[in-house]
């Protein structure tokens, strides 16, 4: 730290994983502070960047030097930034499930970030579960199981309705994957997007998903983060499953953006 500035904090957030950077303006960062930075994503999966003030162009110039952004394929982008989409609604039931963003595509994104625009005087939290702990902690004998399944994972129906073939928005993956940069092992089934484990019947399906789910979603491995103004949080999408808490008390805004894979 002392090497990127001398007033910069990093506290842990959850137990397994998360920290919280204060001092650091992700707007200036010189390559040094880049590398220490990304190097604090790859030992945490979550950071949340306190104090920040970006224009829409000044975030999307911070999230390229990631790697390439990642389009959605069927959600309307903000007007003029064909980069950021707005994420506005706490209630909606897609944002409400334990999720990672877009498994339903061949290489679903590597990592999704967020700054805060208008928040609620209360509620909207944002939670996050530890896929690598998740799987981690599971016997040896149920691990190896696992690792011979694969899940089908599809677009919801709002893919459909903006004209997509079925084909476009489903693919197969592994249910438990090693992280590109990490090696580690994490699950990788979640509550939108997997319908079933390949070549299972529903209710074989139904039976392990519903268990991971409660797995893989304890206390335990998860946090919880309570926003506030200024916060820029970046997260880890193939090792981190995400949901809202649907309790925002008034408007609330966040602009996101979604990095295909980090370099
Ligand atoms: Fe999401």
């Amino acid at each position: 730290v002392a090497a990127v500035a001398r007033d910069v904090e990093v506290q842990p957030i959850g137990a397994t994983f998360g920290a919280r950077i204060s001092g650091l303006d992700l707007r200036d960062l010189n390559t040094e502070s880049f590398d220490w930075l990304r190097d604090q994503f790859s030992r945490s999966a979550l950071l949340v960047c306190s104090g920040q003030d970006m224009t829409p162009d000044e975030q999307v110039a911070f999230a390229s030097r990631w790697g390439p952004i990642s389009r959605h394929p069927y959600v309307k982008p903000l007007e003029g930034y064909p980069d950021i989409l707005e994420v506005v609604d706490p209630a909606n039931p897609i944002a409400q499930n334990w999720h990672q963003d877009q498994t339903y595509l061949e290489h679903p994104p590597a990592m999704t970030m967020l700054l805060a625009r208008v928040l609620p005087p209360a509620g909207g939290d944002t939670m996050f579960a530890d896929q690598h702990a998740a799987f981690e902690q599971l016997s040896p004998g149920m691990r190896q199981t696992l690792r011979s399944l694969r899940a089908v994972h599809r677009g919801t129906e709002l893919a459909a309705e903006a004209g997509l073939e079925r084909v476009e928005v489903e693919r197969i993956h592994p249910v438990v994957i090693r992280h590109p940069v990490t090696g580690r092992e994490a699950l990788f089934v979640n509550t939108d997007y997997t319908i079933g484990i390949d070549g299972w019947s529903l209710g074989e399906s139904e039976a392990v998903l519903d268990f991971l789910y409660r797995w893989s979603t304890r206390p335990e491995i998860s946090c919880r983060h309570v926003w506030s103004p200024g916060d820029f949080v970046l997260w880890d999408n193939l090792s981190l499953v995400h949901r809202v808490v649907a309790n925002a008390q008034g408007p609330r805004l966040l602009h996101k953006v979604t990095i295909a894979t980090v370099v």
